[in-house]
């Protein structure tokens, strides 16, 4: 079988670059789009290392005509790329009587308008290949989640987006899911850390102490969803919201 090429959004540093080098691991030619290209040229070094292959691309996928020219990019010097996990991300916390409209924009920009914009840039190559994975990162926040009201509903938002994708995308053999993560140790949650003024471990701790398995989770928790949800044998796996959280979410 020729070898699937994946790309994965967000992917220089946390969850993205756990997903990126799990997927290089599984087989796939894995892009590493992220608005850093430099920092993801670490990340594609370290793949290349392990014996697999990668290419970091620059762009901000909430700008049509990067997210255009970088999936171009792609198909040409990777491969017409069939996996597309929507994973960049940022958060601009505050309740809601301080949040200011450039906060409430700035999460829209990266997680909905980006997850459209990059979603409907790799379609055509599924659709011409008769199959396809999209897997785009929820999260826990869209239950609800004090301070952020912006990204809790972007979050949300991706939940009926990914439902509304399977509808339409299911009969050209694609698949589309949501995975919702807890609380994953990243620069993410090193962040609200400092903003809340607890040092990241004490932070971490308490965290811990709040979920059933008992423990933070990790990228390569996150990682192993995904790996699940691109496979070969998930094909009847379609427009599902898996929360991996260490417990069951409200
Ligand atoms: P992170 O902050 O460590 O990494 C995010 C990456 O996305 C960075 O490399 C950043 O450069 C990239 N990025 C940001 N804006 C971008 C843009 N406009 N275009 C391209 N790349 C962009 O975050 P983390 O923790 O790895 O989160 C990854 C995803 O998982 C995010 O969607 C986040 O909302 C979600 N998530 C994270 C949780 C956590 O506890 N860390 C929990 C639930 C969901």
């Amino acid at each position: 079988m020729t070898t699937r090429t994946a790309i994965v959004t967000g992917a220089a540093r946390g969850i993205g670059a756990g997903v990126a080098k799990r997927l290089a691991a599984d087989g796939f030619a894995v892009a590493v789009l992220d608005l850093d290209e430099a920092a993801g040229r670490r990340v594609v070094e370290a793949i290349e290392r392990e014996g697999g292959r990668a290419l970091a691309v620059g762009a901000d996928v909430g700008d049509e005509s990067a997210v255009q020219a970088a999936v171009a990019r792609v198909a040409n010097g990777l491969g017409e790329p069939s996996v597309l996990v929507n994973n960049a991300g940022i958060i601009r916390d505050n309740l809601l009587f301080k949040m200011t409209v450039d906060d409430w924009d700035a999460v829209m920009s990266v997680h909905l308008r980006g997850a459209f914009l990059v979603s409907r840039a790799v379609q055509q190559y599924m659709v011409k290949a008769g199959w396809g994975r999209i897997v785009n990162l929820s999260s826990t926040s869209a239950l609800g989640n004090r301070g952020q009201a912006n990204y809790s509903a972007a979050k949300a938002g991706l939940q009926g987006f990914t439902k509304t994708l399977a509808i339409e995308l299911g009969k050209f053999g694609v698949t589309v899911n949501a995975i919702a993560p807890g609380f994953i140790e990243t620069d993410m949650t090193a962040a609200t850390a400092e903003r809340i003024g607890v040092p990241f471990e004490e932070f971490t701790k308490r965290a811990a102490e709040q979920i059933p398995v008992a423990r933070t989770g990790r990228p390569e928790d996150i990682a192993h969803a995904v790996s699940f949800f691109v496979s070969e044998g998930a094909g009847f796996v379609s427009g599902q919201v898996l929360y991996v959280a260490g417990g069951p979410t409200a």
